[in-house]
């Protein structure tokens, strides 16, 4: 059977490059087209593998937020894995990244299979990241606001999260225990790191605190958790517990029944919180990197 890898260009196309990734992934959010379309950009190829017609698998390649990085995400449904479309699909995308002209190429895998496939082709683990999930199962009791804070959405104040990039998201960001620094620009920050709700501590008007979730309109019943992070001077006050159960309480009132969060394997403060809340560990997910051209 004849492979074809082409690129992703019309709605439907990106509907079914959606429907591989939650096939692949059912247990995270996969974005929606509307999101995908305003991540449009040169640096991005997304790419569908068909077997006579019939989507076999997908790929995705961009220029990272790793610096130097180009990331490479081939994957192929279940039914039609160890037959060399993994392998078609990785070389596709590899020669998209070399467009690109950065020297490291990143990727992930999250199960054993993935993980050989990418042994296979010399990646290296860098950095592990693990998933924490929480059953809402009831009332949630939000901690008192920190003296000092004021607590309101990104949404219902428009124009906040924007300001907050040099004085609260390059902390954050830079404060990831990641193995290579972050380089988010400021549209980045706006269109990547927001949540929906994202609730903002403001101290003097300023954001000094954040945590967000990302909702699922595939299930309606669950979200993640996106960034939670409070600036250095602010911490030790029980701000980040105190904007997390506000998180839940949120999930809690519009009938959520779970919610997950990826961190650094690196980060004990964050994941101990978590654990603190009743949080149980999921799933660990290990990032990869190998140099574009191998010696
Ligand atoms: C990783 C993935 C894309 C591989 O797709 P695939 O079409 O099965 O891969 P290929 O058939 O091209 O495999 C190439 C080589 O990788 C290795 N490999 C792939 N799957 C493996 C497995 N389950 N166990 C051991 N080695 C494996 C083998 O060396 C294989 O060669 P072989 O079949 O001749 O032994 C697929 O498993 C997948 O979609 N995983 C989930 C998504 C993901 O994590 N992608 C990112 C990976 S970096």
């Amino acid at each position: 059977m004849a492979l074809e890898i082409t690129r992703c260009v019309t709605d439907d196309d990106y509907e079914a490059w959606r429907q591989v990734r939650i096939a692949v992934l059912p247990y995270e959010r996969t974005v929606t087209v509307a999101e995908l379309h305003e991540a449009d950009s040169p640096d991005r190829l997304m790419v569908l593998a068909r077997e006579d017609g019939v989507v076999v698998g997908h790929g995705l390649s961009d220029r990272s937020d790793s610096a130097g990085g180009g990331s490479v995400i081939p994957r192929v449904l279940p039914e039609h894995r160890r037959r060399g479309i993994g392998t078609a699909l990785l070389e596709h995308l590899v020669e998209h990244v070399r467009t690109l002209g950065v020297p490291t190429l990143r990727a992930g895998a999250d199960d054993d299979a993935s993980l050989a496939f990418a042994h296979r082709f010399g990646f290296a683990e860098v950095n592990r990241e693990v998933e924490q999930t929480f059953h809402l199962d009831g009332p949630v009791d939000v901690t008192p606001t920190p003296d000092g804070i004021e607590v309101v959405t990104a949404q219902e104040r428009p124009g906040l999260w924007e300001a907050s990039y040099e004085r609260f998201g390059l902390e954050a960001i830079a404060g990831l225990s990641v193995d290579t620094p972050l380089d988010v620009s400021p549209e980045n920050w706006v269109r990547e790191w927001l949540g929906d709700p994202m609730f903002l501590a403001l101290a003097d008007g300023e954001v000094v605190g954040c945590a967000g979730l990302g909702l699922d309109p595939d299930h309606p019943t669950r979200a993640e958790h996106l960034l939670t992070a409070v600036r250095s001077d602010w911490r030790g006050r029980g701000l980040a517990i105190h904007l997390k159960l506000r998180t839940l309480a949120w999930a809690v009132d519009h009938g959520l029944t779970e919610v997950y969060t990826w961190t650094q394997d690196g980060n004990a403060a964050m994941r101990a919180l978590n654990t603190r809340l009743g949080y149980a560990t999921t799933r660990v997910g290990i990032q990869l990197a190998r140099p574009l051209d191998p010696a």
